[in-house]
């Protein structure tokens, strides 16, 4: 078994400095500086990875009642980080992409790209104490070249990985209970991209599957300089979970984008539609008549003076949809009606403003909804609070590159993706889309 490295991160304000470094030969201890296992006080965890040149880590910090962080923990993802490309006005989104990490609750698996050395990695999350995360299996070949989003199917027996440069293909995988990572055959993208992207257009974003897990889809983005290419939706029918099979060829159908950045992919509870941050807007793709060319329908709204609009959540609580533009440092909340048009309900500035915001994730606890947002350019996790449509209250924005320095692990603006799994998983029987 790969060896695992294990540090833990100690929290800002209680922690001593020490360095807790652990080389198991097998199925690696868990090292835990702050116990919380033994008690209630936290009921979830959250989870980011650094995406360093020099070794990428996952760190996770617990989520207490209040919806609170508090760092946690940081484990080796096997594999390093990777850069997409050397612009240093957009070092901010080294993959453009969402979705490096994943997690699949109800099976307790959270796996990983490293976008630098092409592979997957795999973890088990203790139902315990989520923030301790072990390796199953090592790292995967991710099939082609830098890997930057990965999803679980719905069931949670199955993994889908997107590489986005030269050799681009998506590689799905079986998932083995001590194994790991088992590949099926690859399906090549045919995106003509270098190693490393070279940019934003003509890359891949985000890997999803339907909600009844019989189709993926891929999110490719277009270029704004180029009238009409507006970027595609490629889409592959699921034939097999084991071996992990998907059609020989993918549904390649243009994507109706305002901005021609279609980006994100937040399914609409209840419809065949999904929400897209897309640059300088929003748009809602409707796919209830299919996924073939000219099937896909588009109600759009700009956001004005947004340029980088490109992840987005949902929360049950406002039953709206928060999307984060990057360079603008903004989060939009946007309401979709039951004709599934958008329109903005509000927008926020996390504090301390210039954050860089990127992934976003809900959780929810006792029936009240926090939203947690990545802040590369201020090295932190944001959380707001929601209290129902156009009511965000910000309630934290917890620096990592303090902690991640008291235990040796460095965390810049090259941090990525989130992703969370909470203890009480009642919120999981909702389902998200028609089956
Ligand atoms: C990539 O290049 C091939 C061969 O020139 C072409 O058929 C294909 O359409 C191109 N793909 C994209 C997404 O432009
Ligand atoms: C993106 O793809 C389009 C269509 O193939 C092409 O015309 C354009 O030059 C590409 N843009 C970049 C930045 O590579
Ligand atoms: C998307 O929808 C908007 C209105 O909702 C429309 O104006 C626009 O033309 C559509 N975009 C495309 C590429 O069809
Ligand atoms: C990121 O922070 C730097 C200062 O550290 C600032 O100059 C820059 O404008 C910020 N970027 C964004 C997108 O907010
Ligand atoms: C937001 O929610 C809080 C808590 O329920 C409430 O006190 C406040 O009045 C609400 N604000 C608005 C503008 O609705
Ligand atoms: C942290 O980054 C600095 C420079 O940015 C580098 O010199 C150092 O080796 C890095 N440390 C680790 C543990 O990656």
């Amino acid at each position: 078994m790969q060896a695992a490295v294990l540090l833990s991160v100690l929290s800002a304000i209680t922690s001593v400095s020490s360095l807790v470094l652990d080389v198991p030969a097998e199925a690696p201890q868990t090292n835990i500086l702050s116990d919380h296992s033994a008690s209630n006080d936290f009921i979830g965890s959250i989870y980011f990875m650094t995406n360093q040149p020099s070794g990428n880590f996952v760190v996770s910090a617990s989520i207490g009642a209040d919806g609170l962080l508090t760092p946690a923990h940081a484990i080796s993802t096997g594999g390093i980080g990777g850069v997409s490309h050397a612009m240093p006005a957009l070092a901010l989104d080294p993959l453009f992409s969402e979705g490096p990490i994943a997690v699949h609750e109800r099976s307790g698996l959270l796996a990983t790209v490293n976008p630098g050395s092409n592979t997957i990695q795999l973890f088990a999350v203790d139902p315990k104490n989520p923030t301790v995360l072990s390796p199953i299996g090592g790292p995967a070949p991710a099939g082609g070249a830098f890997p930057t989003s990965v999803a679980f199917n719905n069931a949670g027996d199955m993994l889908c990985a997107i590489n986005g440069a030269e050799v681009g293909c998506i590689q799905c995988y079986s998932i083995h209970p001590w194994r790991g990572l088992v590949p099926g055959d690859m399906r090549p993208l045919n995106l003509n991209q270098t190693n490393p992207p070279t940019g934003f257009a003509n890359t891949t974003t985000t890997v999803r599957f339907t909600p009844d897990d019989t189709s993926v889809i891929v999110v490719v983005k277009g270029d704004r300089d180029v009238p009409g290419h507006t970027g595609f939706l490629m889409s592959w029918p699921v034939l097999s979970v084991s071996p992990a099979t998907l059609s020989a060829n993918a549904v390649i159908a243009p994507a109706p984008s305002i901005g021609s950045i279609p980006f994100s992919l937040s399914y609409i509870p209840g419809r065949r539609a999904f929400l897209v941050g897309d640059g300088t807007g929003v748009d809602v793709f409707n796919y209830q008549a299919g996924l073939e060319p000219g099937q896909i329908t588009n109600k759009s709204i700009e956001i004005p003076g947004q340029i980088a609009t490109c992840w987005s959540a949902y929360s049950q609580t406002s039953g709206n949809y928060y999307v984060a533009d990057n360079l603008v440092s903004t989060v939009t909340e946007i309401h979709v009606d039951d004709q599934l048009a958008p329109s903005i309900a509000r927008q926020y500035v996390p504090p301390p403003g210039n954050t860089g915001t990127n992934e976003l994730a809900v959780a929810t606890i006792n029936g009240q909804d926090f939203l947690y947002l990545l802040l590369p350019n201020v090295t932190s996790i944001g959380v707001m609070r929601i209290d129902g449509p156009a009511n965000g209250t910000f309630v934290q924005t917890l620096d990592f590159s303090q902690p991640a320095a008291s235990v040796n692990l460095n965390i810049t603006l090259l941090m990525a993706g989130l992703s969370i799994y909470m203890k009480d998983q009642t919120h999981l029987s909702r389902a998200l889309g028609p089956r």
